[in-house]
């Protein structure tokens, strides 16, 4: 959602803290704002829109030089995203300054409260009501800053992450998380606060995560946390396992186009280790023991968006390898329904970011109701893997385009890998079947490297087609979920109509939308193999190629079956079928990246978007 830093060190405050927003503004891109520290009096600048018009602010009217500050980037809840709303919020005196990510639910009651004691609240936002609560906490500065946030902490109901700066209290910085992310960043005589470490990435890769309701103070020469009680505090530490240049865009035009280019090496990297040089799979970090494993009788997979649709392609491999029944659940609805839930229930929550709010309600509700929990995550550090009873990381590498890609296809490997590791323990599968199917995993990156290096048609593909009004998506089988995908990818960067529909349900209603020139986008599953499921898709290529569309098929080398139907054949290599999804979903990565391109969009900061929706 919205993106926060703070700094305190010897170095420019402001510097750092720009640095940092740039590197979260995948965030939120409504505004963005910074408070310093300088000469013992608080300065504040916030712009609405993109970082560069505050850089721009800033240029214009420079700050003075400052060595503690605290840098925001919105994701609009509660207010336009105006200047007035855009963070930092101070008090009535201009003393303190707090940024937030999240949602204070009870903001009304507080407001109401506070203006009946003579505050002056100037924005729509729930966050300018902790100013107040601050300043009044603060006593003019007889109470510290830490002690005041533990107290505020206590009357505030929702997700937070705040962070807090204070005049009278020059070198420190204040933060507070509840159902939000916040991780410290350790330096050498500086110290980092930030939602994301690529904020600090930078200048250290040593990082402390830090538990739910806890509050920490940083200062130059050391870092305390404690609960809201002022108990110290339990943290983890751990070392960033990437660097800055998996941060940066490396010479690509968007973070998007390099992130769709590191897929094979994303993918091979969540295999290693994973897997012996018998091609048996070995998941020891898994934390689930056999028995626990052997004692499952239903998968149910939770997740959002992109994720919900790997969890899509999970079902088919899961079901199709250990045999226990697999439903996939939007994690937004989960909750809602009063699933069952037993002992012997795993949920599996599939998540980029570890902090999708959706997400993390519903695996809360799961593990309350006693299922065991295993999270399939790609950011170390997040609440996710820290309230799952098992964990099971991608390792991607930091995706900074708001549209997943790696993300996604690392995913897609994770929930395989889960699969076929409880095929293994539960003996559903041979030995010799499950190492046949872990040697054609093994060989897919070098596929998937095979696909990216021939892509040029779908680029001029998606510029011939950026006048369309609509594209509808098509496939049968994990091809389905392929097509869930790839409308996703082209609604979210090319804000066009885009469908994907099981291919069979075509008949049922949606074939009233096809008419002349519509672009219909299909992959074809493997002719060899379940042929059945071959033929019934490229007779449905026939249904809507007799009714005027424009077919554009992604279909294994050597399937010359489709040619007569279709308009223009991607090709892709040899797979087994429940595989594919590896292949096929990347033309359609870059079929929408090109056509976003060429609408004159930002590829890798979609309006109205935010790479992870922490509120529900
Ligand atoms: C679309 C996209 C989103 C995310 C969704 C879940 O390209 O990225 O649909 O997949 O918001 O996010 P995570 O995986 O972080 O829970």
């Amino acid at each position: 959602m919205c993106g926060i830093v703070g700094y305190v060190g010897d170095q420019s405050a402001l510097g750092v803290v720009i640095e940092g927003l740039r590197r979260l503004e995948y965030r939120g891109y409504d505004s963005a704002g910074v408070a310093m520290l300088a000469d013992g009096k608080l300065a504040t600048a916030k712009k609405a829109g993109k970082l560069a018009n505050l850089e721009a602010l800033l240029e214009e009217s420079p700050m003075a030089p400052a060595t503690t500050g605290i840098g925001h980037t919105r994701w609009a809840t509660h207010g336009a995203p105006n200047d007035r709303n855009a963070h930092p919020h101070v008090d009535c005196t201009g003393t303190v300054a707090v940024i937030h990510n999240g949602i204070i639910e009870n903001f009304a009651h507080l407001r109401a409260e506070l203006e009946s004691r003579g505050h002056e609240l100037v924005s729509d936002t729930d966050t300018e009501a902790v100013a107040h609560l601050l300043e009044e906490a603060t006593r003019g500065g007889e109470v510290g800053l830490a002690d005041a946030m533990r107290a505020v902490c206590h009357r505030l109901e929702g997700a937070f992450t705040l962070v807090a700066t204070h005049a009278d209290f020059p070198d420190a910085v204040v933060g507070a998380r509840r159902n939000s992310p916040l991780v410290v960043g350790r330096g050498q005589g500086e110290n980092f606060l930030a939602s994301d470490v690529a904020a600090f990435i930078a200048h250290t890769r040593d990082a402390v995560e830090l538990g739910q309701d806890q509050v920490v103070e940083v200062r130059r020469d050391g870092v305390t946390v404690t609960d809201f009680d002022g108990n110290p505090g339990e943290v983890r530490e751990y070392h960033v396992d990437w660097d800055l240049s998996a941060a940066e865009k490396g010479g690509y035009d968007f973070f998007m186009l390099k992130e769709i280019d590191e897929q094979p090496q994303a993918v091979a990297d969540t295999m290693l280790g994973r897997l012996d040089d018998d091609n048996r799979l070995v998941l020891d970090e898994m934390r689930l023991s056999d028995d626990d494993l052997r004692e499952i009788d239903k998968i149910i997979v939770i997740a959002c968006g992109t994720s919900f649709h790997a969890g899509l392609v999970a079902k088919y491999a899961i079901e199709h390898w250990t045999r226990i029944p697999c439903e996939v659940e939007l994690a937004s609805e989960f909750r809602y329904r009063d699933p069952v839930l037993t002992r012997s229930t795993l949920i599996v929550a599939i998540s980029q970011s570890g902090e999708t709010m959706d997400t993390l309600m519903a695996l809360r509700h799961a593990r309350e109701q006693k299922a065991k929990v295993l999270a399939i995550c790609n950011t170390n550090g997040s609440t996710m893997p820290r309230e799952s009873d098992a964990v099971l990381y991608t390792h991607a590498g930091p995706e900074v385009a708001v549209a997943s890609t790696k993300g996604y296809l690392t995913q897609i490997v994770a929930c395989y890998l889960v699969g076929l590791y409880l095929a293994q323990v539960r003996g559903t599968k041979y030995g010799d079947e499950i190492a046949k199917v872990v040697a054609d995993l093994r060989a897919m990156p070098a596929k998937m490297q095979r696909v990216l290096d021939d892509l040029e048609p779908v680029r001029e593909l998606a510029r011939d087609l950026a006048g369309a009004t609509s594209v509808l998506f098509l496939g049968r089988h994990v091809g389905y979920p392929t097509a869930l995908e790839g409308a996703l990818k082209l609604k979210e960067l090319a804000y066009m109509h885009a469908e994907g529909f099981a291919a069979g349900e075509l008949k049922h209603g949606p074939i009233a939308l096809i008419e002349e020139g519509v672009p219909v986008i299909t992959a074809v599953p493997s002719p060899r193999g379940r042929s059945i499921l071959h033929d019934k898709m490229v007779s449905n290529l026939q249904e809507v190629r007799a009714r005027g569309a424009r077919t554009i098929v992604i279909a294994e080398d050597g399937d010359t079956t489709v040619e007569p139907y279709a308009d223009v054949v991607i090709r892709i290599p040899q797979s087994p079928t429940l595989l594919q999804p590896l292949l096929s979903t990347i033309p359609l990565q870059v079929f929408a990246c090109e056509m976003a391109k060429a609408r004159g969009h930002d590829v890798d900061q979609p309006r109205n978007l935010a790479k992870s929706v922490t509120v529900e």
